[in-house]
Parts: structure tokens; C-alpha cells; sequence
């Protein structure tokens, strides 16, 4: 990829749409574009996506177990050619203007994954020239269904394509991951880059995080008789990104302790509970637990795999319930309005449920025998309203296709 890069500074316009259905959000961002730029743009988009077992493994080296669904950020977009990047956000209302070539972050978050998509691309040898865009998403933002990597991945996966950059997937899913961790100072894994851009209908990805090796498990509840539904507790607590990073620390302090005794661990994934309990005693208490949530994860997402294969729902629901009670006790990113909808789960008789994602609110994922959903959803919503003074949102969950360019719909 070397020396294709160092054209002049691209431009850029944007925008941010949220909720319609996947026709209407397909031609409100192409209509967007068409009023803000006039003419026509190629369209994009990248899907969000719910992970069924192995939460916060990725960064760890272990195994994840996500699907991308049929909630996607779509960017329309068409190269200006010029040096000064504009950049609007439909949800937001908002315009901003940045250079890739400069060090200047945008003002807004929002626009900070596009300008870090572009720089992560400009490092890695690729061409990004000045484009207006529209963006529109119906990822519910905050909601642990990783809006923000579907944001990189439809801008990665644009760039790409229009600067004929011939960047892999892996490549892509890098870049959005380079993103989040330099321009916006979260040090995540690489599941959800993942997720949104090899994800395929119908399958979740078994992913190994350390080798990138991947299994895709054909993934269909409905006809065993269950269902897959989210609850969204609208909520995100602060310091949820500083949090994140402290327990990513942890792991590699726990892991770093090991590896003295045990060169051959490279990650946490690599060590055992025995390897770790040697260790016990010249670690900090808190770095213990998280160790011991982990390692216990990367067991949990095996069975979970063999139970799924075996169509045995009620030992795969089991290792979530187990997943979500080493996430409140040890790993600690649970809250009040997670625990209570687990709890509300059980009570119902619910098959498997859990938080989902880096924690401190969003959704829980909730594997529910068919007969049961309705009174489940309509119990847990009442009894949550009572308690927090809202309702949940709910989703049903379509495992859907990864990121893609779309055929650009027409709009009169
Ligand atoms: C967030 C991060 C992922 C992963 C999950 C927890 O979604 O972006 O990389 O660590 O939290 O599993």
C-alpha cells in the first residue's frame, strides 16, 4: 500500500440520521445528500451487533461470539475533490469542517471516528481525498450495540472502495479499532469491527481474538422455538469508557504477572485458573477477580459453542446467566438496571440472559423460549418502569449481512 498516499487534505460532509426502517433510512440519507450536495452518491452501510457469549475476552486474546444485525449506520457519500472536509451530522443537526492531513481533531465526537478512520488510513499507506457524506443510522446510540464501530466500518469500508485503497476486512476492522483507540481513548478490542464487517445473515462468528481465526455458526432460534430479544435499559452511566480501559489494565497486569512465571502466555486467554491462582498473592485483589471472570469467560464461550451445536438451549442459556453474574461480581460493569432485568429474566423462566457489551447500561440479551416472550417483555417492562421511572426499549434481534455498498435507491 505504500506510496499511493499524500494527495491533498480530503473534505468531508457528513450526517447522522436515526430510526425509519431500512428503505426509508436508504433513501433519507441518499435525499439528505441530494439537498445538502445535489446530484447523486454512492451509498454504504455497516451494521451494529449483538455478541451472545464472550464479553471482554476480545482484548484478552479469547473467543467472542457476536452477529452483526439489521440495525446499520449508512453513509452516502461522493468525492469533492477539494482540501477542506465539511462535515454535517443529520441526527445532531450539526456541520463540521476538518482536515485529515491536519493534527486538529474535530470539535465533535462524532465526527472524530470519521477524521480517525482517515488517518488511520493515511498512516497505513492508503489514499483518502477530500468527499462529502451523508450519514444515517438507526443503531440506537449507548444502547452496547456498538453504533460508534459501525460508524468506522461503513466510513472504513466506503474509503476503501472509492479510493480503490484495497484494504482486506481485517485490514478495515483494524483501522476502526486504531480509531476508537487514538482519537477517541478507548482501548477496545477488535469484536465489534469484526462483527460489523464480516458478518453474514443468518450465522454468528465464533472469533478467535488472538489469531483472528473464525467459525461462522449457522444461527436460528425461531426454529428451535425461541427468540432472541434486547432490552435496552436506556441507560449509560459516566466514566464507562475510563472504567473500560481500567479493567483492560487489570488483564494485562494479571497476565503480565503470569507470563514471569509462564513466558508462553502472550494473553489472558492463554493462562488457567491454576496459573493464575500461583499468582494470587503478588497481584492486586481486584486484578484477581477480573482475571478469574475471564478465564472463566473463555470456558463459558466453548460450552456455549458445543451446547448451540447440540441444540441444547438450556445449558447455552445457563453459560449466560453464569457470564452475567462474573460480569456484576467480579468484573464489575454491570449496574442496578442490568441486574434488575437479568433478575426479572430468571424469575420468568427466561431460557438465558445477560448484559451485553462493555457494561454500565445499554441492553441485555435474552434467549427466550417463543411462548414466554410476550409475558416476559411486558412483566420485565413493567417492573423496570416502577423501579427506574422508564420503560426498556425492545428489539428483536435479525441476524444480518456485515458492512456492504448499497444500491442507491431513488428518491422522487
Ligand atoms: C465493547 C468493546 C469490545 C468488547 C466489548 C466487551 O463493545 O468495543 O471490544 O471488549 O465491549 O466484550
Amino acid at each position: 500500500m505504500d506510496g499511493r498516499l499524500k494527495k491533498s487534505a480530503p473534505s468531508i460532509n457528513m450526517a447522522v440520521f436515526m430510526d425509519g426502517n431500512y428503505m426509508n433510512m436508504e433513501k433519507t440519507t441518499v435525499s439528505k445528500f441530494a439537498e445538502l450536495f445535489g446530484g447523486e452518491a454512492a451509498l454504504y452501510k455497516a451494521p451494529g451487533r449483538v455478541n451472545l457469549i464472550g464479553e471482554h475476552t476480545d482484548y484478552n486474546g479469547g473467543f467472542v461470539l457476536p452477529g452483526a444485525i439489521d440495525k446499520a449506520i449508512y453513509l452516502a457519500i461522493r468525492p469533492n475533490g477539494k482540501s477542506v472536509c465539511n462535515v454535517y451530522s443529520l441526527k445532531n443537526d450539526e456541520m463540521e469542517s476538518f482536515s485529515p492531513s491536519e493534527e486538529t481533531l474535530p470539535r465533535r465526537q462524532w465526527a472524530r471516528y470519521l477524521y480517525g478512520v482517515c488517518r488511520e488510513m493515511l498512516k497505513r499507506g492508503g489514499r483518502v481525498e477530500g468527499f462529502d457524506a451523508v450519514v444515517a443510522g438507526d443503531v440506537p446510540l449507548g444502547a452496547g450495540l456498538s453504533s460508534s464501530a459501525a460508524l468506522c466500518s461503513a466510513t472504513a469500508f466506503a474509503l476503501n472502495d472509492i479510493f480503490e485503497n484495497g484494504f482486506s476486512l481485517f485490514d478495515l476492522a483494524l483501522i476502526g479499532q486504531a480509531t476508537e483507540h487514538n482519537y477517541i481513548g478507548v482501548k477496545c478490542g477488535i469484536m465489534d469491527q469484526f462483527a460489523s464487517l464480516f458478518g453474514r445473515r443468518g450465522n454468528i462468528m465464533r472469533l478467535n481474538c488472538k489469531t483472528l481465526e473464525h467459525r461462522y455458526f449457522p444461527f436460528d432460534p425461531e426454529s428451535a422455538g425461541y427468540s432472541l430479544v434486547l432490552l435496552d435499559t436506556r441507560v449509560k452511566h459516566e466514566l464507562a469508557n475510563s472504567a473500560y480501559n481500567h479493567r483492560r489494565a487489570s488483564c494485562e497486569n494479571a497476565a503480565a504477572a503470569i507470563r514471569r512465571r509462564h513466558p508462553e502466555v502472550e494473553y489472558l486467554s492463554d493462562a488457567d485458573m491454576m496459573w493464575l491462582e500461583e499468582v494470587r498473592s503478588g497481584i492486586p485483589e481486584e486484578d484477581f477477580r477480573r482475571a478469574e471472570y475471564v478465564i472463566g469467560e473463555m470456558q463459558r464461550v466453548l460450552t456455549f459453542c458445543d451446547a448451540l451445536e447440540a441444540g441444547d438451549y438450556k445449558l447455552a442459556g445457563e453459560m449466560m446467566y453464569r457470564t452475567h453474574d462474573g460480569l456484576s461480581r467480579l468484573y464489575e460493569v454491570s449496574c442496578a438496571e442490568l441486574d434488575y432485568l437479568v433478575e426479572a429474566a430468571r424469575n420468568a423462566g427466561v431460557t438465558g440472559s445477560r448484559m451485553m457489551g462493555g457494561g454500565f447500561g445499554g441492553c441485555t440479551v435474552n434467549l427466550v423460549d417463543a411462548s414466554l416472550r410476550e409475558e416476559f417483555v411486558r412483566e420485565a417492562s413493567k417492573g423496570f418502569e416502577e423501579r427506574f421511572g422508564h420503560a426498556p426499549k425492545v428489539y428483536d434481534v435479525v441476524i444480518s449481512d456485515g458492512a456492504g455498498k448499497v444500491p442507491t435507491p431513488q428518491i422522487n
